[in-house]
């Protein structure tokens, strides 16, 4: 089951009537490789079998791994929504599919065990429609008045570097990439109607981002360019991981949710304090 008591409350903190007949549930960051994470991979289990579960990236780096571990939640989830994260795009130089082509591998991968990936129509939860992204990073999560190239040898300089820079950086323009999936984004999104929930591996807005103890790690988070996507979609809620600091952060009134897992030193410490997860995104209620 579950690891943790799962909240009698409603995502949101407002007590509802009725019984819950189904749920529409998140994680990110199960890092699958990670031998101690296996326990807490296995704890995800459906209430009901006609619950959901978004998984917001990091599953693991090798595509067999992700693959087998998505596989395996499908079985439980009457419906699973992938998006990936930075592992998923790791690649070696003796890797048959890099770069984009490891992406395309992915998303193929997952149209056979039926996962849905950014690159299927939107699922309708309860009437919302739920989006799930993949818009990368730009560098655009920096200090005003340096380049990119002057931000990220300051990174260097301070030995604050994420392995992109040597697991996805050789093998992909990873800006203009970001800026080719921010385009094919507002386009599908532009014919959305109605609530949505947006999912995303990387968060929307920087405020999360600030948090963190490195501030050079935010070149590696996110883009300014998805900052408006919440209100002009339409969005209830979002969901990301990627920080590996779960919680949410509320901005211009909606709710943005990191439901990382992370490592075994991050959740030994969420499981000692207020944490609930997987996080009930939505909930049917019968009354
Ligand atoms: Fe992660």
């Amino acid at each position: 089951m579950n690891p943790m008591p799962q909240s009698s409350r409603a995502p949101g903190g407002t007590d509802r009537p009725g019984t819950v007949t189904q749920t529409l549930w998140a994680v990110a960051d199960l890092h699958g490789a990670v031998k101690d994470n296996a326990g807490m991979i296995d704890s995800i289990r459906p209430r009901d079998p006609s619950d959901w579960l978004i998984v917001a990236g990091d599953v693991a780096e090798r595509t067999e791994l992700v693959l087998q571990i998505l596989n395996r939640l499908r079985k439980r989830f009457a419906c699973v929504i992938w998006v990936p994260g930075n592992h998923e795009l790791f690649c070696r130089s003796t890797d048959r599919y890099q770069g984009r082509a490891k992406y395309d591998e992915l998303v193929a991968g997952c149209r056979k065990i039926d996962v849905l990936t950014p690159e299927d129509p939107y699922p309708v939860f309860d009437g919302v429609t739920v989006v799930p992204l993949f818009t990368l990073y730009d560098y655009s999560f920096r200090k005003t008045g340096s380049t990119v190239e002057q931000a990220v040898q300051a990174a260097h300089d301070r030995q604050v570097v994420m392995t992109d820079q040597f697991a996805i950086a050789p093998f992909v323009d990873i800006r203009a990439w970001c800026w080719d999936r921010l385009a094919y984004s507002i386009k599908r999104l532009s014919k959305v109607s109605g609530p949505t929930i947006l999912i995303n591996h990387w968060p929307l807005v920087i405020e999360p981002v600030k948090k963190l103890a490195f501030p050079e790690l935010s070149l590696w988070c996110g883009t300014r360019h998805t900052r408006a996507w919440a209100q002009r979609y339409g969005a209830r809620s979002v969901i990301y991981g990627h920080l590996h600091t779960p919680g949410t952060t509320v901005v211009d009134g909606v709710p943005h949710t990191e439901v990382s897992l992370g490592y075994p030193r991050e959740w030994n410490r969420h499981l000692q304090g207020e944490w609930t997860w997987p996080y009930p995104v939505m909930e049917v209620r019968d009354a």
